[in-house]
């Protein structure tokens, strides 16, 4: 089966911080998992570099958007592998064959009859790059998200004929109630349907960094629409010689902050619609990370509001699988939740560190320091565990296809704390003592490796490199699912294992 994932692709004004970083590993977390069922997977990230932010930026500084989306796009596309994702692209919206085909599909969109000329007045936000509607606006004329002060805009642009599409949009949430996951952002984006579809901008008049109209080149296309096209453009070209559209389009999830919602679970499908394509079948939103602020108070950790927890900082420190398994581990995956650096410590230490690590380090120390580093073969592990054990597998594979992956994590957890109390139950050291119970030492011991090393599987697409490093020293590396199970590859003999998860110095 083919699985695609996507990121929002990042304006490139700023640079990467932790809120990126966490949309772009719980997509790697989908994106591995599917790869360890055998699946045909395609993960993309990328950034934004039209429109206004980013040209605003470069007039500050006194550069060409280009060069700064260059400088600036080098940030974003080392975030990946920074982070230990496994990215199949990265797709900058600069790149000549995204403008190409961006023109082509929305002059599709014109000719199948959903794009007419108007006259656009209203509040605009520049940072979102968003027209905002009355109902939207706080204080006055501010942005509800940046807080700044909207600028009034009017200017003759072509308009996308959304309004057309409110009852196509209906049916879609109707007959595809999981179009938009979690739940309750499928119920706002419907009560935003609900109220009723204006048309909207599809082209920019006073800009000039952008995609041009081809059947007007005094306008660029506004950004989100060329933007939101990244997500089928980019298979078209990723692959030199090849076109994966068929392959891979519709995507599997396409994974958002809320932030993004309007754009992403209104506007997009019924772009796709307009130009005769097919709808994602999820639409996957997870909230925001908040920081406490010098007051107390928890807020959106964000560039432009100044409260950033450097994403690198904690890697350069603790590795990327740290940031990875705190991210998911702290925040359950759809609502908003608070990341300090406290908390970052504790998890750490209690869950990474004691929890996993010195489970993993214990387990190899008493097979080395009990049976001279080799297990028995054809000692099976206490059904007992098997039991407890095998069915999380399962459970996992269904949480990450249901959008849920700290409910995935949770359920690996749980069989990790299962075999940490295995240890101090069965007591290996006490049985090492007495020769008459070297079948049950044995039997602990195969027990706690096989358990260790299947629940290493589970934990591949959130700790890769941990759990890498791990299956080595085990001498078993296939990360595959079929592998999850107890029994299923037999360990015959360990090696010696570093910390996976020292304490910082
Ligand atoms: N360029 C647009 C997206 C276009 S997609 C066709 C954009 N870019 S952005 O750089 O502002 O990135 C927004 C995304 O970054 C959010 O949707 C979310 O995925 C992530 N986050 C940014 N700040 C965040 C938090 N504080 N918390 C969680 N995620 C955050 O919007």
């Amino acid at each position: 089966m083919s699985r695609y994932v996507t990121t929002p692709i990042f304006y490139v004004n700023a640079a990467p911080h932790l809120g990126h970083a966490y949309t772009v590993i719980a997509s790697d977390v989908f994106a591995r998992h599917w790869r360890q069922r055998g699946e045909d997977v395609f993960f993309l990230t990328g950034t934004d570099e039209h429109g206004e932010p980013v040209a605003l930026a470069a007039e500050k500084l006194g550069m060409t958007p280009k060069a700064l989306a260059d400088q600036n796009a080098v940030h974003f596309q080392t975030l990946g592998p920074r982070l230990g994702a496994s990215e199949d692209f990265f797709i900058r919206t600069s790149d000549p064959r995204h403008v190409e085909r961006v023109q082509e599909i929305l002059t599709r969109v014109k000719d199948n009859g959903f794009v007419a000329e108007g006259t656009y007045e209203g509040w605009y936000c520049p940072r979102c790059a968003d027209f905002k509607t009355e109902s939207e606006i706080v204080d006055g004329n501010r942005c509800p998200i940046h807080k700044i002060e909207l600028t009034r805009e009017q200017e003759q642009n072509w308009f996308f004929k959304l309004s057309e599409f409110e009852d196509r949009l209906k049916a879609l949430f109707d007959g595809q109630p999981d179009f938009v996951l979690p739940q309750r952002f499928a119920n706002e984006a419907r009560a935003f349907i609900d109220r009723g579809l204006h048309d909207v901008s599809l082209s920019r008049s006073k800009l000039t960094w952008g995609v041009p109209v081809p059947w007007d080149p005094e306008q660029v296309f506004y950004v989100w629409w060329d933007a939101l096209l990244n997500y089928v453009t980019a298979l078209s070209f990723a692959r030199e010689g090849e076109d994966l559209t068929d392959r891979f389009w519709p995507a599997t999830f396409q994974v958002i902050g809320k932030d993004i919602l309007k754009f992403h679970a209104i506007y997009w499908p019924a772009l796709l619609m307009a130009a005769g394509l097919e709808v994602p079948r999820h639409i996957l939103i997870h909230g925001f990370l908040l920081m406490k602020d010098a007051s107390g108070e928890e807020t959106k950790m964000s560039k432009s509001l100044g409260n950033v927890l450097d994403p690198f900082e904690i890697i350069d420190q603790y590795g990327s699988d740290a940031l990875r398994f705190y991210l998911l581990r702290e925040v359950s995956f759809g609502q908003d939740g608070g990341v300090s650096v406290d908390g970052f410590v504790t998890r750490y230490e209690s869950e990474l560190a004691n929890e996993f690590g010195n489970l993993a380090s214990r387990s190899i120390a008493m097979v080395r320091r009990y049976l001279g580093g080799e297990l028995p073969a054809g000692v099976a592990a206490d059904p007992a565990i098997t039991a407890e054990l095998d069915p999380i597998a399962a459970t996992v594979a269904e949480h990450i296809d249901a959008g849920a992956p700290s409910a995935a994590l949770d359920a690996v957890w749980q069989g990790v704390r299962r075999l940490n109390r295995y240890v101090e139950e069965s007591a290996p050291w006490t049985l090492s003592k007495d020769d008459a119970k070297r079948a049950e030492l044995e039997t602990v011991l195969v027990t706690l490796i096989a358990g260790v090393r299947s629940t290493a599987v589970l934990l591949h697409p959130f700790i890769p490199v941990a759990v890498e490093k791990l299956l080595a020293a085990l001498g078993t590396p296939d990360v595959s699912l079929d592998g999850a199970t107890v029994g299923a590859v037999p360990v015959s003999a360990v090696e010696e294992l570093a910390p996976l998860f020292p304490k910082a110095s």
